[in-house]
């Protein structure tokens, strides 16, 4: 067997972000990122977005609000943001403290199409959901995917992939865009019966259920593609979805963690919001 190919994360969007840096200096888009709280999380994944932002040459904003804010007042930041029409794209970083979680499909309704660069509301997910040409701004993570396997000349057609976890920003939208580049996909969850059955099956199979190491060496077919989008937070440690060490005996690819997914979503972010300013300019 040939040796085990790290998909790089950080080398294609290294490559991606030159690419977009001719039509940042032309286009001028401006992101704003939106925090509420201090989860750890989110402000390492925060702290990444802006550097590189800064590191593209795009502008960017942390808008940083209390933990306490009422749903009200976030919603009238929202507003504000979609109405200045500086502002390019924004988005509003997840997970919210406990009294707006329950809120969260209230405040992506409340975000501009337009600028919704994370790609989470219900038109830019209809939008994925007819065909891979109507794709605009789709959501960060699975574009991410898709790109990194382009990167590496990874082809999907015709493939079987299995994605565990359907949540609304990974695994549901992910589901549709392989789809939609004819892939035959099965999605399983924390209610299906024999995971291991499933993941067994799948060419690509990648792991999106924030479970730290729960894809181990006997749930993966052997030469699959194995694509980790896991991050949990473990003394300090970033931990993916997949036992790395041992999967990567039997997979023909595989993502590291960190810097394999992760900066991936970075690199679509950035390109949303230069689509985004596109779509705006005409
Ligand atoms: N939390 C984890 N991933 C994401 C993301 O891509 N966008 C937002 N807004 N929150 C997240």
């Amino acid at each position: 067997m040939s040796p085990t190919l790290l998909l790089s994360g950080r080398e294609a969007s290294d490559k991606i972000l030159v690419d977009l840096k001719p039509k940042i200096a032309k286009l001028d888009p401006k992101l704003v990122v939106v925090q509420v709280g201090n989860d750890p999380g989110s402000s390492s994944y925060i702290k990444q977005k802006i550097k590189s932002c800064t590191e593209v040459g795009m502008r960017s904003e942390h808008c940083h609000l209390p933990s306490t804010i009422s749903l009200a007042d976030l919603l009238s930041k929202v507003g504000e943001l979609n109405a200045d029409p500086d502002i390019t794209g924004f988005i509003v970083q997840l997970p919210l403290p406990e009294h707006l979680q329950s809120h969260v499909p209230e405040i992506i309704r409340a975000i501009d199409p337009k600028k919704d660069v994370d790609g989470f509301g219900a038109y830019n997910l209809g939008k994925v959901f007819l065909s891979k040409e109507f794709e605009h701004l789709p959501p960060a993570t699975p574009a991410g995917i898709i790109m990194l396997l382009e990167h590496y000349k990874i082809s999907v057609a015709g493939k079987h992939a299995v994605i565990v976890g359907r949540s609304n920003i990974v695994g549901k939208p992910l589901a549709v865009m392989l789809l939609n580049r004819d892939a035959t996909v099965t999605v399983c969850h924390s209610k299906t019966k024999n995971i291991a059955g499933c993941t067994l099956q799948g060419d690509i199979l990648v792991a999106a259920l924030g479970k730290p190491k729960f894809i181990t060496k006997d749930m993966v077919k052997p030469g699959a593609v194995v694509i980790d989008v896991g991050m949990s937070r473990i003394d300090g440690k970033l931990i993916g979805d997949v036992d790395f060490e041992t999967v990567q005996e039997i997979a023909s690819a595989i993502t590291p963690v960190p810097g394999g997914v992760g900066p991936m979503t970075v690199a679509s972010l950035i390109k949303n919001c230069v689509h985004a300013k596109e779509r705006q300019n005409r």
